[in-house]
């Protein structure tokens, strides 16, 4: 199989584009309006900076920090490091695939509502409409039964804009479309907020969401919540980072890119804030009723409050919806496109393949999978079950044990530390490594023991054992198996690059001067190393 070099973004704008793309998604515009509110408003912003801080870009800086030195996707990034460590990321690619199964079909329920904003078809009930109409969702979860169009041919069209992007590779494809979708998602949304900010009732929506509950900061739950937001909302925890940042050059500014990301993620999120508990609290004064009464979580409120909202405005309503809708689809598109990516690189560094044929073959076989499983009537419960779990069990236990493993057990802090700082315009400290090696495993310790509690005391939703058994511990342990499973694999060319990376180390005589690892894409499976390409005059 022939090598090809490494791709590379084709400037640090691109990449932080790209890296903002994959941030802002479905939880910052539906998630976080939901969750700030319900845990403790105004007061909730405390421990979500805390967490942004301690956690959030601490953690970025490491995946930035991994990814760039490594020049590798997650699992081999890992396993450069140390060899057991592979199987943290196999198992992340795993979450990934789960996580793009689902989140596509929630895209493609946008892209049906963006066009139904227009003639408004929920027509007066649009939670009936929602949930019997368009997704036909069967009276008890289960296995699947049958097939819903309505949903399938969003779905197949979400997949191909994906699919094409992936094949056109990082620069020509994710750094062209972030460029082109980030943008107008940002005056999409702006032209949206400037829209509800005018709407009656727009203070009462922005006062039940900014009035702090000050007791809520005592609450431990009020803390998990925002250290979960986080997680999902920066993209950490998947191994995204890592791929993400596997495609810079040489030279490059990885604290600050972190910082930017970090903050512009936020800043998004509390816009979207504004705008939705500005138009929730139009709703509540239209409806003569408080606000809580209209706030309701995740899905129910995107696709069932603002439908009710869109319909109630007076003016404007079918732009108002279309703005929503194209937002939620654009954001949605731009995530979706780095979880795959992370499954994609991490195929290619194994294999060799070339991009078009493993976007073909693995992204193909995703697409199937979540075109197989969710346009049923069961697919619903199915997203739940998977969404509910991978999340705690995938996405944050993941992010638990990279910091113990790379923090404690491999004692790997200060080489990232040192590779980080000596690039970075933001130089590392003891803060990065308290926060890192001692305030998130805590936190996040803290955080699983609780949500397993609460799991083994009641099932989730309510949903039948043997339901939960397959979609959510299922998938949850299957995720950590499949990692496993694939370490253990033989595998020649990473046992070359060891070599190589064993080699240049050596030939660093006190270990103080930084060791350039070489890019994998360059060494063979017979352990030669392919010739520089173009691309290396650029680093
Ligand atoms: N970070 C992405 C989101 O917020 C996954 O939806």
């Amino acid at each position: 199989m022939g090598q090809q070099p490494r791709e590379q973004w084709g400037t640090r704008a691109g990449f932080l584009m790209a890296a903002i793309g994959s941030a802002i998604g479905l939880g910052n515009i539906w998630r976080f309006p939901y969750i700030a509110y319900d845990n403790g408003g105004g007061a909730f912003l405390i421990p979500y900076l805390i967490a942004l801080l301690t956690a959030g870009i601490p953690l970025l800086i490491l995946e930035y920090s991994i990814g760039h030195r490594y020049r590798s996707s997650a699992p081999l990034a890992y396993r450069r490091i140390s060899r057991p460590a592979e199987a943290i990321g196999w198992w992340q690619v795993a979450i990934c695939f789960v996580i793009a199964i689902y989140y596509a079909v929630i895209v493609a329920w946008g892209v049906r509502y963006t066009w139904f904003s227009v003639g408004q078809q929920w027509g007066n009930d649009p939670d009936a409409f929602f949930f019997n109409d368009f997704l036909q969702v069967s009276a008890e979860p289960g296995m699947v039964s049958g097939f819903v169009s309505g949903v399938a041919w969003p779905l197949i069209a979400v997949w191909a804009v994906v699919l094409v992007v992936l094949a056109l590779g990082v620069r020509k494809g994710i750094e062209k479309a972030t460029k082109i979708f980030i943008p107008l998602l940002v005056v999409l949304f702006v032209l949206l907020v400037i829209q509800a900010l005018t709407l009656d009732g727009a203070a009462a929506g922005l006062d039940a969401l900014f009035t702090p509950d000050w007791s809520a900061m005592l609450d431990g739950g009020v803390w998990i919540a925002a250290y979960g937001q986080i997680f999902f909302s920066l993209s950490i925890g998947f191994a995204i980072m890592v791929t993400y940042a596997s495609y810079l050059r040489r030279k490059a500014n990885l604290t600050g890119s972190a910082l930017v990301a970090g903050f512009a993620n936020s800043s998004f999120e509390l816009l979207a804030g504004i705008g939705v508990f500005a138009a929730l609290g139009f709703m509540a004064t239209a409806a003569g009723t408080s606000v809580d009464e209209v706030a309701t979580s995740g899905i129910g409120l995107a696709f069932v409050a603002f439908p009710q909202i869109i319909s109630t405005l007076p003016l404007g309503g079918a732009l108002f919806g279309v703005l929503f809708f194209a937002s939620l689809v654009i954001a949605g598109i731009t995530s979706l496109i780095s979880i795959v990516q992370v499954i994609i690189s991490a195929v290619q560094d194994r294999t060799g393949m070339g991009r078009v044929q493993t976007v073909l073959l693995v992204g193909g076989a995703t697409a199937l999978a979540s075109i197989l499983l969710f346009p049923t009537p069961e697919g619903l419960y199915i997203l739940d079950a998977f969404d509910h779990f991978i999340n705690q069990y995938g996405i944050a236990l993941a992010g638990l044990v990279m910091v113990l493993v790379f923090g404690w057990v491999l004692r790997k802090l200060p080489l990232f530390e040192k590779h980080a700082s000596s690039i970075s315009s933001v130089r590392l400290d003891w803060w990065w490594k308290i926060a890192l090696g001692g305030l998130t495993p805590v936190l996040l310790g803290f955080m699983m023991w609780d949500s397993l509690r609460a799991e083994l005391t009641s099932n989730y939703e309510g949903y039948p054992e043997s339901f939960l058994l397959v979609a959510g511990w299922g998938i949850a342990i299957g995720a950590i198996v499949f990692g496993i499973v694939v370490a253990c694999i033989p595998w020649k060319r990473a046992d070359a690059i060891a070599r190589h990376d064993a080699e240049r180390a050596a030939a660093v005589p006190d270990g103080t001067a930084p060791v350039e690892l070489e890019d994998p894409s360059r060494i063979t499976a017979s352990g030669a190393t392919v010739p520089n390409s173009d691309q290396e005059g650029n680093r």
